[in-house]
């Protein structure tokens, strides 16, 4: 038996094991072989046929063919009793019997029944938590391609993370603990593998903030969601650690003297920051909490950056700006919605058949409407999750270029922008401000300001995010060297370690 860590991301999920000596990161996506982490996103399908529709809604199926049939042998009784030919009268009685007994077949009325349903259902319809219950899963690599390939074959979930902290009802809370369970359940199966060993055990990482504004009520929901989960996974015993912790845990193996660091998580959904004493005597110890000086967060994550990209850069061509007759803009919140991957009910509204109605009619109104197309298209095929998916590409790409030309020709054949790093930075203006107030919020709480920082995270690879923090608040730190996607990993593997020596 053994432990590990996970760090389930909002974009990236990381496992680590530690031995006490060195570390082992578990490979988890068979199509990305050179990478230590997999995609969190996952695609639930169906290779063939949707279930077969629960059994309530196939017994009000059959209700209703029943009270039709039975309309159809009073009309028939009707008619036997006013024929006064005997051939007409036979034909009348032959009628009835037929319909008493397609009324009294059981079998035969649910077939028919079955076969209705499924054609006024599609995979939309279906609630998550029963395609949880009856889809096949595709992890990583596979599910997103999968998704690109047979998108209406199955629902595509950008970033289960996201959702935890949110307003949620009980069905989809058990929706949520069964995608997570599923994954986790599959690194466990992974780990198990390479490690050649039962694992019991799991340090998975939090943020320190779920969510924007459910503060408390939350956090607790993400965590319970997290722990159902995880036990459902196989797991018997599970713990979180903050994640910008986790990553000092992982830096302070590298330290030769005792230090107070400033660790700045930046990942795909939340930006999470700590102060905390760090140092070689300190490094076996699991009671760590007088070291933790201050630990702040928020959903500030570069998911945010590209939806931002989005408006700034994309949606300009599908017609943000455009004025109707009036004189009135295109109203500006059409392109919010198409972007809002993390907010269930929003989005699904932006896929609702009103919603495209409200586009036409927009559209109608509006000279030159054409750019408005690509918008509908984006709602018609649902294809919000690709379009911020593109930005979080061109984002990325624009760390190491100074312009890129972005393809969507999912949206439109040769349907192209062109993109510079500096209308990026402009995109991230906001963003960027919001980060360094929480960062201030961070040392302001602090007791002791720290000696040097460390920038981690997948948006620690941006330069304009390591410039805008370096020329400013943490203009006199040394940087600590840090691994973008495997610091909190690798901390959180080294927690699980010494907890599971510690109750051994
Ligand atoms: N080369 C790059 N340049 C800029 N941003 C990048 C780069 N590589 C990854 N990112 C961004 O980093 C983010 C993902 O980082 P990370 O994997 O640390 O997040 P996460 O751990 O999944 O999320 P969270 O910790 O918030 O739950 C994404 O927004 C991604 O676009
Ligand atoms: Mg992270």
């Amino acid at each position: 038996m053994t432990a590990i860590g996970i760090d389930y991301g909002t974009s990236n999920s990381e496992v680590v094991y530690f031995d006490g000596q060195g570390s082992t990161r578990i490979k988890l996506d068979p199509l990305d072989p050179d990478n230590d982490k997999i995609r969190s996103s996952v695609f639930i399908y169906f290779e063939n046929d949707l279930p077969a529709p629960p059994k309530d809604a196939i017994e009000a199926k059959v209700s209703l063919l029943k009270s039709a049939i039975m309309t159809k042998l009073e009309k028939a009784k009707g008619d036997y009793y006013g024929a006064v030919d005997p051939k007409e009268q036979e034909i009348f009685s032959r009628r009835i019997d037929a319909l008493r007994a397609e009324y009294h077949n059981k079998p035969g009325l649910q077939r028919q029944a079955i076969g209705l349903l499924a054609r006024e259902m599609t995979i939309d319809e279906l609630p998550l938590n029963r395609l949880v219950e009856t889809g096949k899963f595709a992890f990583g690599e596979e599910g997103f391609r999968r998704f690109l390939a047979t998108p209406d074959k199955g629902r595509f979930i950008y970033s289960p993370k996201n959702f935890l902290g949110a307003n949620l009802d009980s069905e989809q809370i058990n929706a949520f603990t069964g995608i997570i369970a599923r994954q986790l359940g599959y690194f466990k199966y992974c780990a198990e593998q390479q490690l050649n060993c039962p694992v019991s055990k799991a340090v998975i990482g939090r943020p320190v903030k779920f969510h924007g504004t459910r503060g408390a009520a939350g956090n607790q929901q993400a965590v319970s969601i997290m722990q159902n989960a995880a036990a459902q996974a196989g797991f018997e015993s599970v713990s979180f650690l903050e994640e910008p912790i986790a990553a000092a845990y992982h830096i302070e193996r590298t330290l030769e003297q005792d230090t107070t660091a400033l660790i700045v998580d930046i990942g795909g959904g939340t930006t999470d920051i700590c102060c905390i004493q760090l140092g070689p005597s300190k490094v076996s110890s699991t009671e760590r909490q007088a070291d933790v000086l201050s630990v702040v967060g928020k959903r500030l994550g570069g998911m945010e950056c590209d939806k931002s990209l989005v408006l700034k850069a994309v949606a300009p061509a599908m017609g943000l700006g455009l004025k109707t007759q009036q004189g009135l803009p295109v109203p500006p919140s059409y392109f919010s919605d198409m972007c809002a991957v993390d907010n269930l009910p929003v989005l699904t509204r932006f896929f609702s058949e009103d919603y495209g109605l409200e586009i036409a009619q927009t559209m109608s109104i509006t000279p030159n409407s054409e750019e408005l197309e690509r918008l509908m298209t984006v709602h018609e095929k649902k294809l919000s999750a690709r379009v911020v998916n593109s930005a979080r590409m061109a984002k990325e790409l624009l760390s190491s270029r100074e312009s890129i030309t972005l393809p969507l020709h999912y949206i439109e054949a040769d349907f192209s922008v062109t993109i510079s790093k500096s209308t990026l930075a402009n995109s991230m203006q906001r963003w960027l401000d919001q980060v360094t107030r929480l960062t201030q919020e961070c040392l302001k709480n602090t007791s002791t300001a720290p000696e040097v920082a460390m920038i981690t995270g997948g948006m620690s690879l941006s330069p304009i995010v390591v410039e805008s923090l370096t020329t400013t608040l943490l203009e006199n730190l040394p940087l600590l060297p840090n691994d973008a996607f495997n610091s909190i990993s690798e901390g959180l593997a080294i927690q699980a370690y010494l907890e599971y020596s510690s109750n051994k």
